[in-house]
């Protein structure tokens, strides 16, 4: 008995895959400091942890699919407030995680074979849903000397085949932390109208843009409202990664209407966390303003730690909390391998995300790995001395 070609040409997570090399660490008592995975160490709101254990239902029962409404006027108001958007609940989808928004919109705009352009390095996962939505990605490359800014918009054009459907942007990005600029956008969408493909971009991390940047939604370009999807999501925004709750947001009412048949036959998004987030929206926005505080000052310390490692270096992140590191090593995968089964610092070691997995063209990121800046400074601080030291123990090693 076969299993399915399909299933066989997806890629492990390289966020996840060597999870078992930090399993056997942490049994033979060595620490790890997770910096491969964007699951920060801080707190969820108050307001959503008191939701939870207040939770005032006798059955957790199934809600509606398209969210419960609750939920989607909350979103509305964030919407106007905080994002200068005006809404309306038709246009909001309630997803399970910003992860099934993005699946669900290529599983909506594309058919098996089409095309979807996305800026490398790009975030890991949507590899898998384009691969899930039997849809190709086309890379266009960014480049850590220019600090991953979006590379001359022809590039993008010249990509544009009859089988593209859409161009895939994420802003603030995961992993290189660029923030796509009003102007860029406008021309994306000129583009993306020139010829008559979809724009979709993927704002999950919109509240964290640093030296007093500002952040413009693609949804404020109101000429270009019927060809935009935008992806949201809690996870990150309120620091609730396991709540799985998302938003998938058009003005296009086709696109809705076409997707809530994906969002019926997966029957509700989780119940008790739509009623969490939903106290999320509701508290108050003093906690974003502290959390964005809180990544701006671990962005600052770990360039500033990086870029003191000989031979290290990495990109400066404008938003979002992750960057591309390179390393003085060929291969980063076989690098992080080694620092988690070969070698620890008074006990203490890092995990890391080879940086291969972020990009579609081979051969690129061998020698990157992708570093998330979700522990306190205290806790970076450690994980770097980690892999200064890692990186000295493995050139000796090397040597011989
Ligand atoms: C850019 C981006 N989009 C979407 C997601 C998935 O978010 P969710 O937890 O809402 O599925 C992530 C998670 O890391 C991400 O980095």
């Amino acid at each position: 008995m076969e299993i399915s070609n399909r299933i066989r040409g997806f890629q492990a997570s390289p966020i996840r895959r060597l999870s078992p090399y930090a399993r056997a660490a942490k049994e033979r008592g060595v620490k790890v400091y997770h910096l491969n995975i964007g699951q920060p160490d801080i707190r969820s709101p108050k307001e959503a942890i008191d939701a939870i254990h207040t939770y005032p239902n006798e059955i957790i029962a199934y809600g509606e699919s398209d969210g419960d409404l609750a939920l989607r006027e909350a979103v509305v108001r964030y919407y106007k407030d905080s994002v200068g958007v005006d809404l309306e609940l038709d246009d909001i989808l309630i997803t399970t995680g910003g992860s099934e928004a993005i699946l669900f919109s290529l599983m909506a705009l594309c058919d098996p074979g089409d095309e979807v352009i996305v800026p490398e390095p790009y975030y890991t996962n949507v590899h898998s849903f384009a691969r899930m939505a039997n849809v190709s990605i086309v890379p266009v490359t960014s480049l850590l000397d220019d600090n991953f800014a979006l590379p001359p918009l022809s590039m993008i054009e010249e990509r544009i085949t009859s089988k593209t459907r859409a161009i895939i942007l994420n802003s603030p990005n995961n992993p290189t932390g660029h923030i796509y600029s009003p102007k860029e956008l406008e021309t994306i969408l000129r583009m993306c109208a020139d010829h008559d493909i979809f724009l979709i971009v993927d704002e999950v991390y919109r509240e964290f843009c640093y030296d007093g940047k500002t952040f413009t939604s693609v949804l404020k370009y109101d000429d270009y409202a019927e060809r935009v999807i935008c992806i949201d999501s809690v996870s990150k925004r309120f620091s609730m990664c396991g709540a799985r709750v998302g938003v998938l947001i058009s003005r296009n009412r086709n696109v809705i209407r076409e997707t809530l048949k994906l969002s019926q036959a997966r029957l509700c998004s989780p119940t008790v966390e739509q009623y969490a987030a939903l106290a999320a929206f509701n508290a108050p926005v003093q906690y974003l303003l502290d959390v964005k505080a809180e990544y701006e000052k671990r962005r600052d310390f770990i360039v500033k730690a990086l870029q003191s490692i000989p031979g290290v270096r990495c990109s400066r992140p404008d938003g979002a909390f992750y960057l591309i590191a390179k390393l003085p090593v060929e291969d980063a995968e076989d690098f992080a391998i080694f620092m988690l089964r070969d070698f620890d610092y008074n006990g203490e070691t890092v995990m890391m995300a080879p940086a291969e997995g972020f990009y579609e063209s081979k051969d690129l990121g061998r020698d990157q790995v992708r570093i998330a800046y979700v522990l306190n400074t205290e806790d970076l601080g450690k994980a770097c001395a980690c892999l200064r030291e890692g990186l000295k123990a493995y050139k000796a090693k090397r040597r011989f």
